[in-house]
């Protein structure tokens, strides 16, 4: 059965340079391009559910969020609107705070980059927010990420958990201060080997598992163990960058309880800017369960989807359509 989705999470407004390499502290160097482009985890990730329906608007998707009462604000709520993505709940917050605004530099040599997020209207996201969306979300895949305050990304999950939505969780960037009990109301974890690695840093065994690398072979290892400590429910995806991804489907039962190890789709362009490759892949991955499609299919759509990504400047903006997809 298909699903609508509720994405609570961040607006941004991306001004990205790209230079030759990235200045030392004391530094000026020369960039070498200059854009401004639509961002934000929760923006980016709402795009990507829009445009990674197989089946266009059977499934509904709607971000909830707050943008300030600038010309950001009202761009990149127009240009969600074009995309397909409903923003009636996202709120225009006065006092002149300004909408979240992320500075990226770009390494122009291998497309990565360094992410200043300052939160502006993000941070003034409020429960009252959240439990209207989620008054009417039963059902519903609900996703979060971390770029809005921490006790509203656990508000929300303690309150989509008493409702029967999935969640879909993404906790990046990492914040130590989360609630490691929610994560059993989980049905979708995703993380990067960073963000796997920091969530058991403290946990000696574990740790030991799993370092910052993206090897393949550290998360096949690592990945039932941590899904094991998290208490999750259901899925975990570890994305690994340029080895692809691991994913286990941890539920009771499952005929696959096996880590399975994809490796990425090579792209067809020369990668030029990784900025939203993690919020595309997550796009993927959520359409395609929403649309009640198994796990291995999503990973096949959502790696198709970031290899092209990557080939495209801007995060929200260089999201495909799926039928740009080679799948
Ligand atoms: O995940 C990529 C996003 O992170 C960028 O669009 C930027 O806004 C930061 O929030
Ligand atoms: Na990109």
């Amino acid at each position: 059965a298909t699903k609508n989705i509720t994405v609570i999470g961040s607006l941004n407004y991306d001004v990205v340079t790209t230079s030759s390499r990235i200045p030392q502290a004391g530094e000026t160097i020369a960039a070498t391009n200059f854009e401004t482009h639509n961002g934000g985890k929760g923006s980016n990730q709402a795009l990507a559910c829009a445009k990674l329906r197989a089946n266009g608007t059977a499934t509904a998707v709607r971000l909830v969020g707050c943008v300030g009462a600038d010309t950001f604000g009202d761009n990149i709520k127009a240009f969600l609107t074009q995309n397909g993505v409903d923003v009636g709940s996202v709120r225009t917050v006065g006092g002149g705070v300004s909408t979240g605004v992320a500075t990226i530099l770009v390494d122009a040599a291998s497309g990565q980059n360094r992410i200043l997020v300052y939160p502006g209207a993000n941070g003034a996201i409020t429960e009252m927010d959240i439990t209207d969306a989620l008054s009417s979300s039963s059902g519903d895949v609900v996703v979060l990420q971390n770029e809005i305050p921490i006790k509203l990304v656990e508000h929300a999950i303690r309150a989509a958990s008493t409702t029967d939505s999935t969640i879909v969780y993404n906790p990046s960037p990492i914040n130590p201060d989360f609630d490691i009990t929610l994560y059993r109301h989980v049905s979708c974890l995703l993380v990067n080997s960073i963000e796997a690695a920091a969530i058991v840093a403290h946990e000696p065994e574990l740790a030991n598992l799993i370092t910052r690398d993206d090897d393949p072979d550290q998360a096949l290892a690592a990945i039932g163990p941590i899904a094991r400590y998290l208490g999750l429910p259901r899925h975990i995806i570890i994305t690994l960058g340029a080895q692809g991804c691991v994913y286990l489907d941890n539920s009771p039962g499952a005929t696959a309880n096996q880590p399975v190890h994809v490796s990425a789709k090579k792209p067809t362009n020369p990668i030029i800017d990784t900025t939203g490759a993690g919020d595309t892949f997550l796009g993927g991955i959520t359409a395609q369960l929403a649309e009640g499609n198994d796990l291995s299919h999503a990973v096949n759509v959502a790696l198709s989807a970031s290899a092209i990504a990557i080939t495209r400047n801007g995060a929200g903006d260089s999201i495909p359509d799926y039928s740009e997809l080679v799948l």
